[in-house]
């Protein structure tokens, strides 16, 4: 199974899933919902001895069956990710709850969906370049997953070469259905699991593994590209084989389960981040996301959850999700969060057709059956579509073409169960398809041509295909998927996001043993390595990077850890030009896309530059979008008066919306930005603005040179974007860098001017104005 059609499966899940809760219960009681429901804990009356029996207190009170001990109606009770709990309960428990003391919000317990041999060394990484061993390969660093489990067995999760367990870590390795507290070692030091929400959604669901174990394979993949140790001579089916390894291959993995077959809750995903921040966590890896958020960034669980995270020092990696590639499709884009969006690397897989002439067609395939076919008798069946006819010439090499659609052709071939096929078609198929059942390949109309114009002139026209084949340093790479979710983030808009690009695209990592990878006539197939696609598989990628990072700066914040990897993330591809976008022609991406660029680990160590942030910004800025008191509590848990109101949150990235910002003369749009950088390079040191792009804005920073006498000095600066306003749906873009007089450090950040309206339909622009 592909990542595209895994989350097709969690996509209908989830719709079962919504169906649900309203159906009445066979009792003929009222429908009960289960809620995560917001308290204040400054509310709790003394005589209770701890927050869990306040809150049973509470949910007694409101329950109908007066005097019950309402145990069961309690999910959760959280205590470091949120202040409150989640609970079933029918209408009239809930408005019986909204007049209690200490009640500040509630939102409906809802799902959630999910969303490397080769890539370390794309991200810059390798013995020679001095990151891993700089960093002693992550070892002193714990990175959670909230995740599908994870199989133990895996070879890259051994712990050759790895010290002992970290002595502050508090988690643990809970046995449960095929796992052992013995499935943990010094490398997989943690593993729980989190069912109850999901239980309470679907009582009826049957569990096909209560424990921390992987039958979908998604943990096991996430948690391997981020971590996983080194494994020799590995590969999907002859495809892209080799060494795999983790991004931070000695950096230390725990798994909070709360992803299931059946579907995944909020009071699961919030219980789950609860028990991480408690545990120890240093990273926090998150490959699935809340897609049918409002406008409240409170009503986001993960939003919330990891606010709590980052108040305690976890650097959160979030995936942007795969709905791209509309503007405002972005998920997981709270300030505090890392958000990642997805790109390929330089690495195709592909087959190879020969024919009788000699002359050869390469077309992408991972196909994973037999590798070598033929010679096999080419028959030119036009558009495919008649069965018997198919299966009269099976034994041989069918070309089909055009009229019906590829999807159409596909299932017409393996219903004949053609013994080979070539399909021409003008458009590029995906994965889905180049991972066929069957030997297949797919090639453009130009190939076509050559294989019909062979077919015309030869009397016996003959063919061989050969699968399994990989090719490395393809241009141009990076690019950004079609299905990167991009920015700007609708529950946010005012931080650009998503926050930089990382590998999404066919990664090879370890997988669950008996979840199919594949599928050839004999039957399912079955692999310890898969290659996957998702924005999943970026921010995996990125956890593993702020693992090194951190190992190097323990006492960096999040903040100044995201500002290391966004300011030394390159835009230039292996072609020395812009990183290109599939989803628009190939032209150039914008940061909406694409964000600081692709992540670059050999300078993200040692950035120079920072640009650090405390929680009090955090909150500063959620009192700057004009939050009510109680939605702040809801997101903060203990704040919700503002001392300050400020949008100039000091992040790495600027975005300025023109139809909302002031006027100044002649109807111009004027937008300031305030920022504070501090100095973790060398003692001395002089720093230069330069900026590119932004053709037609006036932009001024003040001042242009910043002089620095020490380490870890802090220096202010604004940025002054003037311009006219812009027409519908524009994007203009650039870049601010400090760049050091010596020309050892540069930081850059991307800038976007748009007119962007929130929500509003897709149009790319034809004027938009490139870099
Ligand atoms: C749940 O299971 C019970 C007992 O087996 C059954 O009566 C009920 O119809 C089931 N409910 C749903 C929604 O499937
Ligand atoms: C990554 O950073 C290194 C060190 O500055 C640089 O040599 C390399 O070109 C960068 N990679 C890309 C793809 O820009």
């Amino acid at each position: 199974m592909d990542a595209s059609s895994m989350f097709a499966v969690s996509l209908c899940t989830l719709c079962l899933v919504i169906i649900s809760p309203t159906f009445a219960s066979s009792t003929g009681r009222q429908p009960r919902t289960s809620y995560i429901i917001h308290m204040n804990v400054q509310s709790m009356p003394k005589v209770f001895s701890d927050h869990h029996n306040w809150y049973l207190n509470t949910l007694s009170s409101v329950s109908e069956n007066r005097g019950e001990i309402p145990s069961h109606k309690l999910i959760y009770t959280y205590s470091s990710s949120l202040h409150g709990f989640s609970a079933t309960l029918s209408p009239a428990e809930l408005d019986a709850l909204k007049e209690s003391l200490g009640f500040v919000s509630c939102t409906v317990d809802r799902p959630l969906e999910l969303h490397t041999t080769h890539t370390p060394e794309f991200l810059g990484l390798g013995p020679a370049l001095g990151a891993w061993p700089a960093s002693r390969y992550g070892e002193d660093v714990i990175i959670g997953f909230v995740d599908t489990g994870v199989w133990p067995d895996s070879l890259s999760f051994h712990d050759e070469g790895i010290g002992s367990i970290p002595l502050r870590w508090r988690g643990a390795c809970e046995s449960g259905m095929g796992f052992k507290p013995s499935s943990c070692n010094r490398k997989l030091i943690g593993a729980r699991f989190f069912n109850k929400g999901l239980l309470a959604n679907r009582p009826n669901g049957t569990l096909s593994m209560s424990s921390g174990l992987d039958t979908a394979g998604h943990g096991t993949h996430t948690s391997s590209t981020a971590a996983g140790n080194f494994v020799k001579g590995v590969s999907y089916f002859g495809y892209a084989s080799g060494t795999a390894k983790g991004v931070a291959p000695h950096a230390r993995i725990a798994m909070y389960k709360a992803v299931w077959t059946h579907g995944v809750y909020s009071s699961d995903v919030i219980a789950a981040i609860d028990r991480a921040i408690e545990d120890g966590v240093d990273v926090l890896s998150l490959s699935l996301g809340f897609s049918s958020g409002g406008s409240f960034l409170g009503d986001d669980p993960i939003a919330v959850a990891t606010f709590a995270a980052m108040e305690k020092g976890l650097f959160v990696a979030a995936s942007a999700g795969n709905d791209g590639p509309l503007h405002w499709s972005l998920m997981n884009g709270a300030p505090w969060i890392m958000t990642v969006g997805a790109g390929t690397i330089d690495r195709e897989f592909y087959g190879m057709l020969t024919l009788g002439s000699g002359a050869t067609i390469t077309f992408p395939s991972l196909y994973p059956g037999k590798p070598f076919l033929g010679p096999l008798d080419i028959v030119f069946m036009g558009a495919c579509d008649d069965v018997p006819k198919l299966e009269s010439v099976r034994g041989k090499m069918i070309v089909c073409k055009d009229k019906l659609g590829i999807n159409a052709q596909v299932e017409k071939a393996m219903t004949a169960r053609v013994t080979a096929a070539v399909f021409i078609t003008e458009v590029s198929v995906s994965e889905f398809y180049t991972r066929s059942s069957f030997p297949a390949a797919f090639v453009g109309l130009r190939d076509g041509q050559i294989l019909m114009d062979y077919i015309q002139r030869s009397s016996i026209p003959k063919g061989r295909l050969v699968f399994q084949k990989t090719r490395i340093g393809t241009r141009p790479a990076p690019r950004v998927e079609i299905y990167s979710s991009r920015g700007p983030f609708v529950s946010c808009p005012n931080i650009l996001k998503p926050d930089l690009i990382a590998p999404g695209t066919q990664v090879l990592a370890s997988w669950a043993p008996q979840t199919p990878v594949g599928e050839v006539k004999s039957g399912s197939l079955y692999s310890t390595f898969n290659l996957v696609t998702g924005t999943s598989m970026a921010a995996p990628h990125v956890a593993g990077a702020a693992a090194l990072v951190k190992s190097v700066h323990p006492d960096w914040s999040p903040a100044a850890i995201r500002s290391a990897l966004m300011t030394t993330a390159y835009l230039l591809d292996n072609t020395r030009t812009p990183i290109k976008d599939i989803a628009n022609y190939n032209l150039p991406a914008s940061p909406l896309d694409i964000g600081s660029g692709h992540i670059n680990l050999s300078r993200a160590l040692d950035p120079g530059l920072i640009y650090d942030e405390n929680p009090q910004g955090y909150i500063s800025f959620l009192c700057g979008m004009n939050y009510r008191p109680k939605q702040l509590l809801a997101i903060t848990r203990s704040v919700s008066h503002c001392i300050k109101r400020s949008l100039d949150l000091n992040y790495p990235s600027f975005i300025a919306f023109t139809d909302r910002e002031g006027s100044h003369s002649g109807g111009n749009f004027v937008k300031e930005f305030w920022r504070t950088v501090t100095n973790v390079g060398n003692d001395r040191s002089a720093y230069a603005a330069k900026v590119i792009g932004l053709e037609g804005i006036r932009v001024r920073v003040e001042p242009d040179r910043l002089m620095f006498k020490q380490k870890n000095e802090k220096l202010r600066y604004k940025l002054t974007l003037e311009g006219p306003r812009l027409s519908a749906e524009e994007v203009v873009h650039g870049s601010l860098i400090w760049v050091e007089d010596s020309g050892r450090y540069s930081a850059s950040s991307p800038i976007v001017v748009t007119s962007l309206v929130q929500e509003s339909p897709f149009i790319r622009s034809k004027s938009d104005r490139q870099v």
